[in-house]
């Protein structure tokens, strides 16, 4: 791992040349132009999709450590399930000693637990991936930070007793459809993902009914879903009907042909579930292609993130990763919850294109990867991502 704050993170080879200095007006790229041009909806979130909804926040617009929930993404592969909260059951099988049926007034009246997840989905910032992937061309927007309110997973599995052997415990959506990726199963299926036994009984694996102390939208799963702190988003099943325990490592479509990636074991290429978050930053500000002032004082903000560590120090480069500098924590270290963070920039004087970088360090001193792991397909996007900017007049 190469050590910080000395850099030598490199643009990919198919990237255009940097300049750090235009004459005249500057040439923008494909992507510059597509830069956030797609419809917004009522409340200002970026259109990937309309049906079913998939949507991002403009990370521009980030300012509080907690986001909005109508400025939270939503990530939906089917249409939204209609659950009738006084028929809903949310059923607990499997490898267990007594099976449990629980009425949404009876998950409702059991003591509760709050905690802060960072949520992120897996293909969060493909659109920065060269050549491009197929996928919704996801930019900084799909992920957020929420403080989640519901009941402990492990309170559930230990009411319903989990039989010696069971490793895994799947978690079931109502949603059910036909994914649009190859290959695809031989008909509908519901969206099922599954965690580890051990993670399960973790305390703040909750089986959530609010989020931001109201209770859940349909989007994002109302009325109970799974929340898995420190795991990408992807585990955290919305419109939860099914806890199963299951005695065998699960299979399902949503953790093998999807959100699934490439391990090597012996020489030997196998296929695991994505699971933890990667250590991660972001600039929000400021935003691609900004057009800046120079030689002001401007303050560049972001977010750090990681799954199971915590976030201990972040990097900037003002040069395209020829040299970094330090920056400073907004907020504390809090569990599974991003940090914000700050550098306070004096803007050069030299009018130009100049590529902003955000790098993190974690509490097991690993920092973020210099590029794309193939291995990952077009998911986990955790490289430094290049924010390009404009000083000076066009
Ligand atoms: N749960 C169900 N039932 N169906 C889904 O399509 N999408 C998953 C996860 N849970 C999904 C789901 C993915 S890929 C992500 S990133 C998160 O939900 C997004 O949660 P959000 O829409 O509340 O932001």
């Amino acid at each position: 791992m190469k050590a910080l704050p000395k850099g030598g993170w490199t643009r990919p080879a198919s990237d255009e040349p940097e300049s750090s200095c235009v004459d005249g007006a500057p040439v923008m790229d494909m992507k510059a132009q597509n830069w956030s041009s797609t419809a917004l909806n009522p409340v200002g979130l970026i259109i990937r999709q309309k049906d079913p909804n998939n949507l991002e926040m403009p990370f521009d617009q980030l300012s509080d450590f907690i986001t909005p929930s109508e400025l939270f993404y939503i990530r939906s592969h089917f249409p939204v399930p209609e659950l009738d909260p006084a028929a809903f059951r949310l059923s607990i099988r499997g490898a267990v000693r007594n099976q449990l049926s629980l009425r949404y007034s009876d998950i409702r009246a059991m003591p509760s637990r709050t905690c802060f997840a960072t949520l992120e989905c897996a293909g969060n910032s493909r659109v920065f991936l060269s050549p491009s992937a197929p996928g919704a061309q996801w930019e900084l927007g799909a992920v957020g930070n929420a403080e989640w309110t519901g009941v402990p997973l492990s309170v559930l599995l230990e009411s319903a007793g989990l039989a010696d052997g069971v490793c895994d415990i799947v978690l079931e959506g109502a949603d059910r459809g036909v994914p649009t990726e190859e290959p695809k199963p031989p008909g509908r299926i519901s969206y099922a993902r599954s965690i580890p036994r051990t993670r399960a009984m973790e305390p703040d694996v909750l089986i959530a009914y609010q989020m931001n102390g109201q209770d859940l939208t349909p989007d994002h799963g109302y009325p109970l879903r799974a929340i898995v702190p420190g795991y990408y988003g992807m585990s955290s099943v919305k419109w939860l009907t099914d806890i199963v325990a299951a005695t065998q490592p699960f299979q399902g479509y949503w953790q093998t042909s999807d959100y699934g990636y490439w391990d090597d074991s012996e020489g030997i290429p196998i296929r695991r579930p994505l699971a933890e978050m990667k250590l991660k930053s972001q600039i929000a500000r400021p935003r691609v292609y900004e057009r800046l002032q120079p030689g002001r004082p401007y303050t560049i903000f972001g977010v750090a993130w990681a799954g199971d560590t915590d976030v201990t120090e972040i990097w900037i480069s003002l040069n395209g990763g020829a040299s970094w500098v330090r920056g400073v924590f907004i907020d504390p270290i809090r569990p599974h919850a991003w940090r914000r963070w700050k550098y306070d920039w004096i803007t050069p004087v030299q009018p130009g294109r100049y590529t902003l970088l955000a790098r993190a360090t974690g509490a097991d001193q690993r920092t973020q990867p210099d590029g794309h792991n193939p291995n990952f397909g077009s998911y986990v996007i955790d490289y430094p991502l290049p924010i390009e900017v404009f000083v000076g007049a066009p």
